[in-house]
């Protein structure tokens, strides 16, 4: 996986230092650094470190963010639900690379464990990002399917094991935002830009052989900013933890657009 490190931010300001009760007779004390940012409350941001029995953990970050928030520090805030990769809520930003808190086994990392919020997106607090725009961005594709003919009164709309087959490696997307966060071109035009999570998104419905709007699909996307801000730099598929390829995708879209010009 490719690493990227955030900007040094000389704003970020040493915190407080906290040990969970169990950690006093451990034996194997884990150190997590978590970055803390309460926007309404005004206050520098700051990197606090709390020390972990390790093994009344349990194996992922997420474990340890969890055992941190029950028993040493309810104030830590971070987004969770499913704890087991699919529901995409508690992407972060982990010793230097976006991934999911609960995929990431404590055991990948050596040295203290720095948790950050996704990179380049406005923090709600601590490790919650504001992801209303990347929302407001997957919601400007129309993500449904889109016909034109009548629906077949007595059966769904069928797809050959082909054609279904086309949409793997897209429909896996769980809208994490760790593509599009690693992304420098979405980091600096990300207001214009659609970025490699939502490119992947579009190209799962171009791709659908039962959508019919592939032409105005296309139209929306054939912009210099919404499409061609993607310089194939690949962060994207070299960060997203369900091993998903969105500069492909955005590759078959350029491709398309290209084809129906000549
Ligand atoms: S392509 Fe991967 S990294 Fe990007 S939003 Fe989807 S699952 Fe997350
Ligand atoms: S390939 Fe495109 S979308 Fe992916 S990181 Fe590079 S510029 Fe961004
Ligand atoms: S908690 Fe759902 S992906 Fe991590």
């Amino acid at each position: 996986m490719a690493e990227f490190r955030l900007p040094a931010n000389s704003r970020i300001r040493k915190g407080y230092t906290y040990r969970a009760p169990d950690a006093e007779k451990s034996e194997n004390i884990r150190r997590i650094r978590v970055y803390r940012y309460d926007p309404e409350g005004g206050a520098t941001p700051r990197m606090d470190t709390y020390e972990i029995d390790a093994d009344s953990a349990g194996p992922m970050v997420l474990d340890a963010l969890i055992k941190i928030k029950d028993e040493v520090d309810p104030t830590l805030t971070f987004r969770r639900s499913c704890r087991e990769g699919i529901c995409g809520s508690c992407a972060m930003n982990i010793d230097g690379t976006n991934t999911l808190a609960c995929t990431k086994g404590m055991d990948e990392i050596k040295g203290d464990v720095k948790v950050y919020p996704l990179p380049h997106m406005d923090v709600v607090k601590d490790l919650v990002p504001d992801m209303n725009h990347f929302y407001a961005q997957y919601a400007s594709l129309e993500p449904w399917i889109k016909t034109e003919t009548p629906t077949p009164p007595d059966k769904e709309r069928l797809q050959s094991k082909e054609e279904r087959e086309a949409l793997d490696g897209l429909y896996e997307c769980i809208l994490c935002a760790c593509c599009s966060t690693s992304c420098p071109s979405y980091w600096w035009n990300g207001d214009r830009y659609l970025g490699p999570a939502a490119l992947l998104q579009a190209y799962r419905w171009i791709a659908d052989s039962r959508d019919e709007a592939t032409g105005k699909r296309l139209d929306e996307l054939d912009d210099s900013f919404k499409l061609y801000r993607c310089h194939t730099i690949m962060n994207c598929t070299a960060t997203c933890p369900k091993g998903l390829n969105p500069g492909k995708a955005i590759g078959a879209i350029k491709r398309l657009i290209a084809e129906r010009e000549t």
